[in-house]
């Protein structure tokens, strides 16, 4: 039997209609760019694998960090215990994060850094004596996962729609002006403003101008209230800087962390907090402690090759990669401007097609995924909006290749 004919036997795939859904792709192996399937093709990996691969599959020094960290010491529970790579990891974080990040906690993907995030915002200030500040501020288009608390925080779509019972109420905003009236009404009940600094992902691949987050932090300060910055799509180069936030020059008082973090490799989620956001745990009261945790919390192998993602970084030029790719992407996408709204940040192009039906329900999304599928390239369309976001090693030639691919099926 193929892998498929046995997939199809006993799975369940995320986000997939199972019973209209294309066979999945079977993937034995991977390089760089390249996923190669079971029946002998060769596909460039247009989205980075959901976003987290930024180095390339199967990339060497990651494998070595990875099997070296393996036969030291594979996993040990995090609380009451402590290790070398969570310890180095979180010094690494410290030092290249936006300053005044000073206190990292780990948890296992984006949703879960999303969810301590609005965890740690709201015991916060019940710490402080203010529990009545519990409302959070979001924007319209977010995506910030699919645990209840971060679909709570997300846009009302189809993605939450089925859980609405499930779901706490947020204030939605459109603008700085919006976020200024309800910051200003809504008094001291707002826990915090959280925002996808200069992008949105999943809502739609929306470039907002540093202004904008700038504009947040400013709004955040004047109602003294925490900023969150989900930057677990953003982080570690995707919009251009290492952080999303530094395009704006600002620091969060929260920032979330996840996919790049282990350029593609393992699952693992970052919190960072300010000191004051830590101290105000501090306390002979048991009660105030932040009673939050997972099994898998700072996974050593995980945090090991973290590490040796953020020295490819420091030794390689990968920013400087991001810099080419987004010259490239920009004269691509250039030439889509008659289908519709182009948008190019760092390693990620984007052109929103004129649509009668716009979102991610558009039928157009599967046809064009199959018809990039046919040339070679795997892309997931967000319904009318087609992306491009390749791992950050991409050579120039492969990306003129993608780019021809693309602008043939969509001119
Ligand atoms: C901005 C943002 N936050 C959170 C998440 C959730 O991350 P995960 O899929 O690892 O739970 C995503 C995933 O796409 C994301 O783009």
């Amino acid at each position: 039997m193929s892998l498929v004919d046995r997939d199809r036997a006993v799975l369940w795939h995320p986000y997939t209609q199972m019973l209209t859904a294309p066979a999945p792709l079977p993937i034995t192996r991977a390089e760089g760019v390249w996923l190669y399937t079971e029946d002998g093709r060769r596909i460039l990996d247009g989205i980075s694998s959901w976003w987290v691969n930024i180095h390339g599959h199967s990339q060497p020094k990651l494998n070595a960090a990875l099997a070296a960290q393996a036969r030291e010491l594979e996993h040990v529970m995090f609380a009451g215990c402590t290790h070398r790579p969570g310890v180095e990891l979180a010094e690494r974080l410290i030092e290249i994060l936006p300053k005044g990040l000073a206190r990292v906690f780990y948890s296992d993907n984006g949703s879960t850094a999303v969810e301590v995030a609005l965890k740690l915002a709201i015991q916060y200030w019940r710490n402080l004596g203010q529990p009545d500040r519990k409302t959070f501020v979001t924007l319209h288009n977010a995506y910030h996962g699919d645990t209840v608390g971060a679909m709570s925080a997300s846009e009302d779509s189809v993605f939450t729609r089925a859980f609405s019972t499930l779901t706490f109420p947020v204030e939605r905003v459109h603008s700085l002006q919006d976020m200024e009236q309800r910051l200003r009404d809504a008094g001291d009940s707002v826990a915090a403003v959280l925002i996808e600094p200069m992008l949105q992902g999943a809502g739609g691949m929306i470039v907002w101008p540093a202004e904008f987050a700038a504009g947040v932090r400013r709004l955040c300060d004047r109602y003294r209230t925490l900023l969150i910055a989900d930057e677990v799509l953003t982080g570690f180069g995707r919009t251009g800087k290492m952080f999303a936030c530094e395009h704006a020059g600002i620091t969060p008082d929260i920032i979330c962390l996840s996919k790049a973090l282990t350029a593609g490799y393992l699952p693992l989620g970052v919190t960072a907090t300010t000191a004051t956001i830590y101290d105000a745990f501090l306390s002979d009261d048991r009660s105030k402690t932040f009673f939050h945790g997972h099994s898998y919390t700072a996974n050593p192998l995980a945090c090991a090759v973290a590490i040796a993602s953020l020295d490819l970084f420091r030794d390689e030029a990968v920013l400087a990669n991001v810099s080419r790719l987004e010259q490239q992407l920009r004269a691509g996408f250039e030439s889509l401007r008659a289908r519709g709204n182009v948008r190019v940040i760092g390693g990620i192009g984007a052109v929103e097609l004129a649509s009668d039906r716009p979102g991610y329900l558009d039928q157009r999304g599967p046809e064009l995924a199959a018809a990039f599928l046919d040339r070679g390239l795997l892309l997931r369309p967000l319904g009318n909006v087609v992306y491009f976001m390749p791992p950050y090693c991409i050579t120039e030639s492969e990306t003129a290749w993608a780019l021809d691919q693309i602008i043939s099926v969509l001119l």
